[in-house]
């Protein structure tokens, strides 16, 4: 469809990780102090520094995340009857625009609702988001683990996860919820994974796995997440309409 999606949006899509920025703050607060306590001028430069950092998460979690995700969404071109899955939806930040290029299909959202991940994450906090969006008539929010989705094989046309599988501690949970989003793709489906890190690992697991044209690339400055040295990266591939040796579903 590549419709206009409305942004700045009008639901409230929280804080990734609140602890990370909670912490980056303590750690300027120090730095002044020790500046002010020593007369060392460094100590004031590495509050700068930590500064720069933290506005650069702040913008990225409030604004940056969603200017981005809109551009990709738009890009896709959507038919408008897709069925597509967001994994790890938290608030709906990537999910409700998604589901503004929808007419008869659906957006769905799977999420533990896990609030040292997003503050005040909550099912009942994104469905009031979808009805601020004016997209609930077309949200299905399942609560549920992406290493082990709630879903049958095949059963969508696109699959996003946006900041979400890295939450993942171990590399086998996260290579878990990659096989799992390429078993719930159709044949012919495409996936887009943006993320802080791993996303080499995906990428070369989606390649094992048989998807075709599985790639990389930097999503730029406003969705650094705390500076270039937390770039996000995208990573996209589509399921082969034949099945090849690699797929595992
Ligand atoms: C940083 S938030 C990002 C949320 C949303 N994608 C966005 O961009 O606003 C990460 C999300 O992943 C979810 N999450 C973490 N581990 C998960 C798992 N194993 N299964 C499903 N969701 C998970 C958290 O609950 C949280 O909502």
């Amino acid at each position: 469809m590549g419709q206009r999606v409305n942004l700045p949006r009008r639901g409230s899509y929280g804080i990734d990780a609140p602890y990370a920025p909670a912490g980056i703050a303590a750690m300027i607060v120090l730095f002044v102090v020790l500046a002010l306590v020593s007369g060392v001028r460094g100590f004031f430069v590495s509050a700068l520094f930590m500064l720069a950092i933290l506005g650069s998460y702040l913008y990225t979690t409030l604004r940056g995340k969603h200017v981005v995700w809109s551009g990709l969404l738009t890009r896709a071109q959507f038919r408008g009857d897709e069925r597509i899955l967001d994994m790890g939806c938290g608030r709906g930040a990537v999910l409700l625009l998604a589901a503004q290029h929808l007419t008869t299909g659906r957006a769905v959202g799977v999420d533990l609702w896990r609030s040292v991940d997003q503050s005040g994450n909550a099912l009942e906090a994104t469905r009031r988001n979808a009805a601020a969006e004016g997209v609930a008539d077309r949200v299905d929010l399942h609560t549920g683990d992406m290493t082990a989705l709630p879903f049958e094989d095949h059963s969508f046309d696109v699959v996003v996860s946006s900041l979400a599988i890295h939450n993942i501690g171990e590399r086998t949970g996260r290579e878990k919820a990659i096989v799992e989003a390429v078993r719930v793709l159709q044949p012919g489906g495409r996936l887009m994974v943006a993320d802080i890190r791993a996303t080499r690992q995906y990428r070369d697991q989606l390649a094992l796995l048989g998807m075709q044209d599985a790639g990389r690339r930097g999503l730029g400055w406003r969705f650094w997440w705390g500076g270039p040295w937390a770039a996000t990266h995208l990573v996209t591939a589509t399921k082969p309409r034949q099945p090849s040796g690699g797929e595992r579903s």
